[in-house]
């Protein structure tokens, strides 16, 4: 396996996919796998509502970041964050998770990026 990831449907706000956990293999990584999980996973038949995709991001991780950052340049959408846990929060040394949110996406635009890839 090289690619994993995991999202569920907020059931309070069930336009909004949050991606749970995401990895590539380390061997893998920066080929665009990460990418292509998510951008399949809104194709599927469950994520035709959805309007954004949220997930949590320590501060430190960049590439986390960053693949959520080009997945709102790709859609041509925006991406906003706000603090959402802080590491007082967390048993042990962790750091702070913010809260990202990637939207409003459009099904037109997600179906132009499939039939291009
Ligand atoms: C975050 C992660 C899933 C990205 O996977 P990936 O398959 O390498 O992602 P992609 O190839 O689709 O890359 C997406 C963008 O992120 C960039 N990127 C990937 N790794 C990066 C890094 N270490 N530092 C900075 N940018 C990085 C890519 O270059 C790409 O941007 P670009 O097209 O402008 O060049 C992967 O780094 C990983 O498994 N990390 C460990 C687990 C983790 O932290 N998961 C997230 C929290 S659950």
């Amino acid at each position: 396996m090289v690619g994993f990831v995991s999202a569920f449907l907020l059931p309070k706000k069930p336009e909004t996919l949050f991606v749970w956990q995401i990895a590539t293999h380390p061997s893998q990584q920066g080929k665009g796998i990460a990418t292509s999980l998510i951008q399949h996973l809104l194709t599927r038949p469950f994520c035709q509502p959805i309007v954004h995709v949220e997930a949590t991001i320590s501060p430190d991780n960049k590439a986390s970041f960053r693949l959520f950052e080009k997945l709102a340049e790709t859609l041509h959408t925006s991406i906003h964050h706000e603090p959402l846990f802080g590491k007082e929060l967390f048993p042990d040394s962790h750091e702070d998770e913010d809260l990202y949110r990637v939207g409003p996406i459009s099904q037109k635009e997600l179906k132009n990026q499939e039939e291009t890839r």
